[in-house]
């Protein structure tokens, strides 16, 4: 598996017996088209009808001028008016939007895969003591590259993550993706109670950081700031009201947290705010409820609690592997989507099993078998990529290969492995040559990864 530093990779361009070159500079003004099957949704197959929201081109291509898509379609039309800028040739390859991925906690790259604990043990035990580092900015820089290396190799080219309590967590991450012209969506973690003291702030640290945060980050090129309570047990209702008070100062932020993941968090929850009709009333009664709340898990929500979400366009983001890897439940995918809910997607890397949104999409897909019933392929590439897009605010943007579009994209390799290609190889359409890589691919199959137009991921074989 590779690991170390972007910028380790980033020297490496020179070496031809590397298997991965990173980073292929494009120069800007310069045209570019990028040949292949070109698969994208327009729309959700949860709402529409296939043939109303899917563009596909067998032999197809995208045009792309200063890190944006000016053209989509048949490989044939688009070069045809004497194209004298760059082809790259990638045959059969499939040219998807890049992967977004709504909910990662990047800080817990390190202890992704630790054994044996739910929820409130898995933070004591492993999370916390990782986070306690990230006061140590060369740590927490080093730790931003480690997971951006990881999230480019599995073709994420945008997330929403946590940090930690500390500033510099927040710096690091933004830092090295701005640096690599990434779209991202991140927010000081906010804790002040029922953490060790060390992974504390209070109700105006927190305000007063994440605030210094906002002006620093918020709409400085293509980043995002969400105002990120972690979760109600972590944080009094001083400190949520405080975070509600900030976001209505900065009503274009989003609000990231968790709800409703685990039956024993819940009465935790119970416990520690007598006066709250439920979980998501600790949230709302300090005004952290709107359009722009996203709400990592919500398993086990009340009916009370759907109907509001619903009514205020908040979304949900279902974290398929982390759900299973801690023993939390299955997210109702069916009765959600069915009730019109914005739903995301994502890998919530470290609590998740898996830093791969492929690996995310088949374990989507094994819940809904479990939970009333499958995915099409179509439903699990929407929320893995304009799905997601919508969750973060960002759909204008990314999320689709459309004109106007950020052209980030995710090259894939329908025949990565032996057991891959034999099922691939006798596919009748599309989605049943792609579904053998959902359910079976990993960093293998993604053969190139494009963020604004500049190649950051190139296999050469
Ligand atoms: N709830 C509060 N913090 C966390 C976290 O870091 N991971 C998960 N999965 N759930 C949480
Ligand atoms: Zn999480």
């Amino acid at each position: 598996m590779r690991s170390g530093r972007l910028r380790h990779r980033l020297s490496q361009l020179n070496s031809l017996k590397e298997k991965e070159i990173w980073k292929v500079i494009v120069s800007e003004q310069q045209e570019i088209v990028l040949r292949g099957q070109v698969l994208t949704l327009k729309g959700s197959p949860f709402e529409y009808a296939l043939s109303d929201v899917v563009h596909y081109e067998r032999c197809g291509a995208i045009k792309i001028l200063n890190g944006k898509i000016t053209d989509v379609g048949p490989a044939e039309t688009i070069l045809k008016s004497n194209f004298d800028g760059q082809i790259i040739n990638y045959e059969d390859k499939l040219l998807l939007a890049g992967f977004v991925d709504a909910h990662v906690h990047y800080p817990q790259t390190a202890i992704i895969a630790s054994w044996g604990k739910r929820l409130i043990d898995w933070l004591n035990s492993y999370t916390f003591p990782e986070e306690m580092r990230f006061g140590d900015a060369t740590y927490a820089r080093q730790q931003a590259h480690a997971y951006l290396d990881l999230a480019l190799s599995h073709g994420i080219t945008s997330f929403a993550t946590f940090t930690t309590i500390h500033p510099e967590s927040v710096d690091a991450i933004f830092e090295a993706a701005s640096a690599l012209g990434m779209a991202v969506v991140a927010g000081k973690t906010c804790m002040d109670r029922n953490a060790p003291m060390g992974l504390c702030d209070t109700a105006k640290t927190a305000y007063d950081d994440s605030k210094a945060l906002i002006e620093k980050w918020h709409g400085n090129e293509r980043c995002r700031y969400a105002i990120t309570p972690r979760f109600s047990p972590t944080s009094t209702p001083e400190q949520l009201l405080a975070l509600g008070a900030l976001w209505r100062e900065y009503p274009n932020c989003l609000m990231q947290t968790h709800l409703s993941e685990q039956l024993e968090e819940i009465e935790w929850v119970k416990s520690l705010f007598p006066e709250a009709r439920d979980y998501l009333d600790t949230y709302e009664r300090a005004g952290l409820l709107g359009e722009k709340a996203l709400f990592g898990h919500a398993i086990h929500l009340t009916e009370r609690e759907k109907a509001c979400i619903r009514e205020v366009g908040a979304s949900l983001i279902h974290c398929p592997t982390s759900n299973s890897f801690i023993g939390s439940g299955l997210f109702d995918m069916a009765g959600l989507s069915a009730s019109h809910q914005r739903i995301g997607l994502a890998t919530d890397t470290g609590g998740g099993s898996s830093f791969s949104m492929l690996r995310t999409m088949a374990a989507a897909y094994e819940i809904g078998q479990l939970n009333a019933g499958p995915l099409h392929p179509s439903e699990l590439l929407w929320l893995a990529t304009l799905g997601s897009a919508k969750t973060l605010h960002l759909c204008h943007a990314i999320g689709s290969l459309e004109a106007g579009k950020y052209a980030d994209i995710t090259v894939l390799d329908l025949y990565s492995t032996p057991s891959i290609t034999q099922r691939a190889e006798r596919a009748e359409d599309i989605w049943s040559a792609l579904f053998p890589t959902i359910m079976m691919g990993d960093d293998r199959a993604v053969h190139a990864v494009w963020t604004a137009g500049q190649c950051v991921k190139n296999t050469l074989y």
